[in-house]
């Protein structure tokens, strides 16, 4: 049975499936990197596709921008394809001065000023965190990789075109958060809501205190990097991953 938004049949989705804001970037990186890659969902374009990465069975499916875009999806994987693992691969803006560009974050926990956690919890605030698992694997995975990753927190903003932008960016870079983004703590609220794992890795595009970006083929070239360890993360998961 195919959901609103999703219109694979039942058993399309492996257990882990990757996740990048863009569906373009999901069938990059499924035609790219994944060996016999299935196209299983289109609805609105927001494309999925299903294939073996090391041997294991891995998806990848668009997330689009922003948390409720994004909750909707990893709701729906998770709720009705049994979807155990959510790995967002996805860009970020840099905000602390030792996250250079290129670096990729593992987002430990994210704060965000998005009120959609304190809808499932009660007004209170809730801890959106990585599983620390994935987390550490990640971790362990890009340092036998030799691929330079830091760890810590993220802010998920529901602006992009944000007022008052210089003021936020100073409260962050205080606070300690290495990046911004759109959707990490959205994920991780869904995840825990809906009993799946999580995890967030972000390569720095923009560093937004100097201005700096990339060029779009170092953009390209510091995204595969990622989605190298992102895959290799995915196929590991779905190995210890039991037997639905
Ligand atoms: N803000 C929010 N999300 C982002 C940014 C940003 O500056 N850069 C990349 N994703």
């Amino acid at each position: 049975m195919s959901t609103i938004h999703i219109s694979a049949a039942p058993g399309d989705f492996a257990d882990v499936v990757l996740m990048p804001g863009d569906p373009l970037r999901a069938r990059y990186i499924a035609e790219r990197f994944l060996e016999q890659p299935r196209e299983v969902t289109a609805v609105r374009n927001m494309l999925g596709f299903t294939g073996q990465y090391q041997g294991q069975r891995v998806s990848v499916m668009g997330h689009g921008m922003g948390i409720p875009s994004i909750s909707i999806y990893a709701t729906e994987l998770i709720r009705h394809y049994g979807v155990r693992v959510l790995i967002r691969v996805g860009s970020c803006g840099g905000l602390r001065p030792e996250v250079d560009l290129k670096d990729v974050i593992v987002a430990l926990a994210a704060g965000t000023d998005s009120r959609v956690n304190r809808h499932r919890f009660l007004d209170h605030d809730f801890p959106a965190v990585a599983d620390f698992e994935l987390a550490r694997r990640a971790m362990e995975l890009a340092a036998r990789r030799g691929q330079p990753v830091r760890a810590g927190s993220v802010f998920s903003s529901d602006l992009f075109y944000m007022p008052d932008v210089a003021r936020l960016h100073e409260t962050l870079v205080r606070m300690g958060m290495l990046a911004i983004e759109m959707e990490v703590a959205g994920l991780y609220g869904v995840a825990a809501e809906q009993g799946a794992r999580a995890l967030a890795l972000l390569a720095v595009a923009d560093h937004l205190p100097t201005g700096r970006s990339l060029s779009s083929t170092e953009r390209e070239r510091s995204f595969d990097e990622m989605i190298g360890l992102a895959l290799e993360l995915g196929a590991a998961e779905a190995a210890a991953v039991a037997p639905r």
